[in-house]
């Protein structure tokens, strides 16, 4: 490293929305740490990727993009390349060696160390720490917003997962399950709002069972939702992601109670077979399931439900498949993420199970349950329409500089001609057209 000029760093982040939140966490403790952000990945002086394992797909593009990196080392051999996050821990030497470029590699709970590993790296050695941890949450940290639209932003609650589906390598690659310090919560949701920010995205693997203690004090989710939906009644919350198992009548009732919680549940169902679910460790019933879309539905009318469903999951039969679409239907889930099962290293399933189900018929079941929910969110749209709702005005469409666009309560995006408001305001928009993803209307 030469003296005196400041390094800077550029960082790709792949996966979840947690991992952009700990980009930005990274980036500020780099910053603190004397080097300089860049969005030009030509100027950078480190390359940083921060890369998700959740499915095989996800760390092919990130192999693929190494290759990219390969040729730049190539010209500029000063380039210092780090992979972080959960492919950084789970892969650990394995990747630096296979790939013999990488010149960091860190865990999701080793960013404090960044810095140091940088400068290790800087003066020719490599530098690794994957270690994982019982307790950091980086409660302490003033996250650098990156890529920010100035009014929506992430704001971690809680790290790790402790549920250990059968699928799932989160447990592995992120640790422990811990939750944040409620008051540096609130601290950041405050900051955001005063700098003009109007929404806010509580993140965890399963926010549901955010837990707090200190001395006889103790702060479970709704507490924190209701602490945070208090701040103001202009800042919109969010979450994600609730496992249905711990999604409580009391987050349900708080949800209900204050109109700036929005109506919109994240709950991922995964398989609608009993036998499947079994099999996945996901601890609820089909049954058990539906009675709590059946308390939303009743409980908080309007409220938009989404989930994720993964499948092809092993044994999973045509009759268990039929389930899954069955109940789908039955919930009428106004979004969903779809997933072919992909065995990931380490886990239960992969060390259990057997990947049974043939690749076609994965391909042909997720083409049935990807048409089935098109039909579902487009009834979906269609029942908005005539429907007013309060949106958040984002900015201008994509489309064209004389219609803003923004989202409702329920998550749904809805473009509109352009008023006197500004981005960040909110408006109230009745809604004229739907296509498959957007609700199209106008200013009242
Ligand atoms: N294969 C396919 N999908 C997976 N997911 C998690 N692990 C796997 C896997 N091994 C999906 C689940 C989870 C979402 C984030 O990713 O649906 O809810
Ligand atoms: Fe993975 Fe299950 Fe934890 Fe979600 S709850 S991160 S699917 S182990």
């Amino acid at each position: 490293m030469t003296e005196n000029k400041i390094r800077k760093f550029y960082i790709e982040t792949y996966g979840c929305q947690m991992n952009f939140s700990d980009s930005e966490i990274v980036a500020s403790i780099l910053t603190d740490g004397g080097f300089q952000a860049s969005g030009n990945l030509q100027e950078a002086d480190i390359v940083l990727l921060n890369t998700c394992s959740i499915r095989e797909h996800a760390e092919d593009r990130v192999r693929k993009r190494l290759h990219y990196f390969r040729s730049l080392k190539k010209k500029n051999p000063g380039l210092t390349i780090g992979l972080l996050g959960c492919m950084a821990e789970r892969t650990k030497f394995a990747l630096m060696e296979e790939e013999q470029l990488l010149d960091v590699i860190a865990g999701p709970d080793s960013y404090r160390h960044l810095p140091g590993l940088l400068e290790q790296a800087g003066s020719g050695q490599r530098a690794i720490d994957t270690i994982l941890s019982a307790d950091e949450t980086y409660a302490d940290i003033n996250p650098v917003r990156l890529d920010s639209n100035g009014i929506s932003s992430f704001i971690s609650i809680m790290r790790g997962c402790e549920n250990f589906c059968s699928y799932c390598v989160v447990p592995y690659a992120r640790g422990q399950e811990r939750s944040r310090d409620p008051e540096t919560v609130i601290r950041e949701s405050r900051d955001l709002f005063i700098q003009g920010y109007r929404e806010v995205t509580l993140l965890g693997q399963n926010v549901n069972s955010y837990f707090w203690k200190e001395g006889n004090e103790t702060v479970n989710f709704p507490g924190l939702l209701e602490r945070i939906a208090v701040l103001d009644p202009q800042l919109r919350v969010r979450f994600a992601t609730s496992h249905p198992k711990d999604l409580s009548l009391e987050v349900i009732e708080i949800i209900e109670k204050y109109p700036n919680i929005c109506k919109a549940i994240h709950l991922p169902v995964q398989s609608g077979s009993d036998k499947i679910l079994d099999k996945m460790n996901r601890k609820y019933t089909r049954e058990e399931y539906l009675g709590k879309i059946r308390t939303i539905r009743s409980k908080i009318p309007g409220c938009a439900i989404s989930t994720d469903i993964i499948t092809g999951f092993c044994d999973e039969t045509e009759e268990d498949h039929k389930q899954t679409l069955e109940l789908m239907k039955e919930a009428a889930f106004d979004f969903a993420f779809t997933f072919k099962y992909s065995e990931r290293p380490q886990t239960i399933a992969a060390e259990q199970y057997e990947d049974n189900v043939p690749a076609p018929v994965k391909e042909r079941r997720l083409r049935e349950i990807i048409e089935l929910q098109q039909e579902l969110s487009s009834a979906s749209n269609h029942r908005d329409l005539g429907e007013t709702f309060e949106v958040l005005i984002e900015g201008e469409s994509k489309r064209s500089d004389k219609q803003y666009f923004g989202r409702n309560s329920q998550n749904k995006v809805m473009v509109f001609p352009k008023t006197s408001l500004k981005p960040g305001e909110y408006v109230k928009v009745k809604v004229k057209r739907v296509t498959s993803a957007t609700l199209i209307g106008e200013a009242i």
